[in-house]
């Protein structure tokens, strides 16, 4: 029994020595190491102060590399992981200009052996990057060779998932305003053959369909896009269309029928302009198909088609069907005709948009449109489409491809 407890009081006193020469190995080498660093140039407190968990293993890490500034610069990156202080150390070293943020991003992203340039950069400091991109940006990179912006808009268009080979024409194209991944071999078409023109220009038409052919490459029109559908030479409405919330105008504002939120707009707009002795009225809002078809009979037998064609819509393509669209004239005028020179003419360009309306034939748009300037035709498409469309001067058909279609 005696024996057994000096044997334990044996073994307990080495195991205590042991441990304590364990602990003065470790204070010993932790305090080389970090002296070695400090002979290498390494401010190790500001290091440790920094990242007071930087490992030992870490410590030794360091000593392998001759100090550099960027290394605390490295370390002091936000997403900076102790356990790629390795790869972080390659890199820096084989890339001795590439930038921090940029080296513990692709280490980050087990892209350490990725062959790093400008345009890797570029990417990574592209302002609309995506992270979910990074993989489709570095192989869209490496398929075309692109200046990183470029590569990071195309794939964030998709143009990476399309089938469309990229070459000087597309990028011509690419990431310009109002430029659309979809319509990309259009403009490429269309530019053949009209070198001549602006590529806004290019992208405008193209956007309002004239690379198409009035009347004949036509589509049903969506009737989902509620009051921002759209009615023009390729969209049209079938024969039985009647809007629903259809109501009768009131005396004091014009005749006819329109559409219900198109007409408290239009009382909101009426209250505003009485208040300077302005009184627009409405002369002709909703029309049925059979009336359209009427009217445009016989403009058409009195003028010829090419001539009905700039003024009046075939029946079934006419705004006019939607009850969203209106001819104005005034109270003391109801002749549409004559409202480009009244003061509610005036009035209206300056505020329609701030009650949903547009002028929606400008002048010099009849291109875009088909029709020839009219004043007097408005459409209801809300506060905010209207306000977009007026302030940036554009056509409901450049806006509905855009942002509704
Ligand atoms: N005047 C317009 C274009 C129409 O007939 O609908
Ligand atoms: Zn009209």
């Amino acid at each position: 029994m005696k024996k057994d407890n000096k044997k334990n009081r044996i073994l307990f006193l080495s195991c205590f020595i042991i441990l304590w020469i364990m602990v003065g190995i470790y204070i010993f080498n932790h305090q080389t190491i970090k002296d070695k660093l400090k002979e290498k140039g390494y401010p190790i407190n500001e290091i440790l102060e920094i990242k007071s968990i930087l490992q030992e293993k870490n410590l030794k890490l360091l000593l392998k590399y001759n100090y550099h500034q960027n290394i605390i610069h490295i370390i002091k990156e936000e997403d900076f992981k102790e356990e790629n202080l390795q790869k972080y150390l390659d890199f820096f070293f084989q890339y001795k200009t590439a930038d921090n943020y940029d080296i513990i991003y692709l280490v980050n992203h087990g892209e350490e052996n990725i062959s790093y340039n400008k345009d890797i950069h570029e990417i990574l400091h592209t302002k609309d990057f995506k992270d979910s991109n990074f993989e489709r940006y570095l192989a869209f990179y490496q398929e075309y060779e692109l200046n990183g912006d470029y590569v990071v808009m195309a794939v964030n268009q998709d143009l990476d998932k399309e089938d469309i080979p990229v070459d000087d024409t597309v990028l011509l194209f690419l990431g310009k305003k109002y430029s659309l991944t979809r319509n990309l071999e259009r403009y490429k078409n269309y530019y053949k053959t009209h070198k001549e023109l602006e590529v806004e220009e290019i992208i405008a038409r193209v956007n309002s369909n004239l690379d198409k052919t009035f009347y004949k490459d036509v589509l049903q029109t969506d009737l989902e896009k509620d009051n921002l559908l759209i009615v023009n030479k390729f969209y049209y409405l079938e024969e039985d269309f009647i809007p629903d919330n259809l109501v009768s105008i009131d005396s004091k504002y014009g005749r006819g029928e329109i559409k219900e939120e198109a007409y408290q707009a239009f009382l909101e707009l009426y209250e505003e302009a009485s208040k300077e002795d302005l009184h627009p009225y409405i002369s002709s809002p909703y029309r049925s198909y059979n009336r359209q078809n009427q009217l445009y009979t016989n403009y058409s037998n009195k003028d010829g088609i090419n001539k009905a064609d700039t003024y009046s819509a075939r029946p079934g393509y006419s705004e006019h069907q939607t009850g969203l669209a209106m001819d104005l004239g005034t109270s003391n005028n109801t002749n549409i005709n004559d409202f480009e020179n009244s003061k509610e003419f005036e009035w209206m360009q300056k505020n329609a948009h701030k009650y949903g309306f547009i002028l929606r034939y400008p002048k010099g748009k009849e291109y875009i449109t088909g029709y020839m300037y009219e004043p007097w035709h408005y459409r209801y498409v809300g506060v905010e489409a209207a306000t977009y469309i007026y302030e940036h001067n554009i056509t409901y058909e450049e806006y509905y491809e855009y942002f509704i279609k």
